[in-house]
């Protein structure tokens, strides 16, 4: 079999990540989830007062990138890889609502783009992965063997995420989780710099109906009809 570098790419909430991380596992490749690094960015700015009243202070966190040292270590335990900033693991800590509600303006950041990038891009020189994002398809690595394009309606990726957080304990109101995403969609797909789009090669897969496993097998017909 074939080496490949597989792109998935979509709006958030779409389970894209979920769904990767099981396409991996059922090719035997590794699983980078891109966005983590930005999240893991943001939590960074949060720990070093960067951020005031919603205001990210770009002009102070750019030269400080190069303090930020991002790494996936594999846990055995939940067959996962965890983020690690700086040697401490803080997977737990970039998926809660403050780094979720400021990592889409870090994200418009062309300097972290770039610095997240080039981090993506030496992750997949020996091939073998499925990484998701936003731009991995058009821009992280155009020349992907297979790119899908993942998409669900707002309404029910909030619900998606409205569920998640309660099964961690954590009550956040409908509404909320929802502005949210719909917010994370418009700054993403608007923003200048390498917006959230559909590659033109890219193979659109709408899971509004689908739950995880029916996406996973979807996703590797996909890969099979395409390669
Ligand atoms: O995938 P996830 O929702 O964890 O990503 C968090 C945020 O990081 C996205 O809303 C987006 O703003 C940004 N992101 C990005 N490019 C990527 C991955 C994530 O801009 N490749």
């Amino acid at each position: 079999k074939q080496d490949l570098i597989i792109a998935i790419d979509g709006h958030s909430s779409t389970g894209k990540s979920s769904m990767s991380k099981l396409l991996a596992k059922q090719l035997g490749y590794t699983h980078i989830d891109s966005g983590a690094m930005y999240r893991t960015v943001t939590l960074f700015a949060f720990q070093n007062d960067l951020i005031e009243n919603n205001q990210v202070l770009v002009d102070q966190l750019v030269p400080r990138l190069d303090e930020i040292l991002i790494e996936f270590r594999y846990n055995a335990d939940n067959n996962c890889n965890e983020t690690y900033l700086n040697g401490v693991n803080v997977e737990e800590e970039i998926r809660g609502l403050q780094v979720s509600s400021m990592v889409s303006p870090i994200a418009v950041i062309p300097e972290v783009r770039d610095y997240c990038v080039a981090l993506q891009q030496k992750m997949g020189v020996n091939k073998r992965i499925v990484m998701d994002g936003r731009d991995i398809g058009t821009t992280v690595f155009p020349n992907a063997d297979i790119k899908i394009f993942i998409t669900a309606s707002a309404e029910i990726r909030a619900k998606r995420r409205f569920l998640e957080y309660e099964r961690e304990g954590k009550t956040i109101p409908f509404d909320e989780v929802l502005a949210n995403v719909i917010e994370r969609d418009h700054i993403d797909s608007t923003r200048e710099y390498s917006p959230l789009r559909k590659a033109d090669d890219a193979i659109l897969l709408d899971n509004s109906n689908l739950n995880l496993e029916e996406t996973v097998a979807a996703a590797l017909k996909i890969i099979q009809e395409h390669n």
